[in-house]
């Protein structure tokens, strides 16, 4: 009976090894919800991503209407610093990045592009995960979901 169970074993593992070998890996998996409200989490109260690229209304508050849709940067550096970016591109939907450029963006420190990052957007260096949820986040946020209060 031993050693019927551990040849079933050892016939097991080639077949979940064959079966791993034939999932794709580059299939895209869908996040979870828990997830995305981590997500959400980091860009409006940890990182605070919603500072700069969220417009704000004429009470200098920001624009919940237009959340995350590209702002004007409404600080100046205390020394002059000829790189300082005048304004923060929308994060809504993420229609303009894939994810392995924010992923860079914020794992890397580096631009989309390979550029330099300019200020006063920061140099992130997060970890995979926390990255992957941001991304999870802000690729649903369009209009009215999930921003709202
Ligand atoms: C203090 C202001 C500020 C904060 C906070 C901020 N950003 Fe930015 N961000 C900017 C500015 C300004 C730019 C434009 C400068 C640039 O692209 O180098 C920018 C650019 C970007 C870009 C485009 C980079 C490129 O190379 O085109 C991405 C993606 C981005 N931000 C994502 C985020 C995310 C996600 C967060 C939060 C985790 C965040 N930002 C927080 C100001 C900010």
């Amino acid at each position: 009976m031993k050693l019927a169970s551990q040849l079933i074993f050892v016939t097991l593992i080639p077949i979940a090894m064959a079966a791993a070998a034939l999932s794709p890996e580059s299939a895209p998996r869908p996040a979870s919800a828990q997830e995305i409200s981590r997500g959400k989490y980091l860009v409006e109260e940890v990182a605070k991503c919603t500072e700069c690229h969220t417009p704000r209304d004429k009470n200098n508050q920001l624009d919940r209407d237009r959340w995350l849709q590209g702002a004007p940067i409404w600080i100046q550096p205390v020394i002059r610093t000829p790189d300082w970016a005048d304004s923060a591109p929308t994060l809504a939907g993420l229609a303009n990045y894939s994810d392995e450029q924010v992923d860079r963006v914020l794992e890397k420190g580096e631009g989309v592009e390979g550029k330099p990052i300019q200020p006063p957007m920061h140099i992130y260096h997060l970890h995979h995960d926390d990255a992957a949820s941001i991304i999870a986040y802000l690729r649903l946020v369009h209009g009215a979901f999930p921003g709202r209060p």
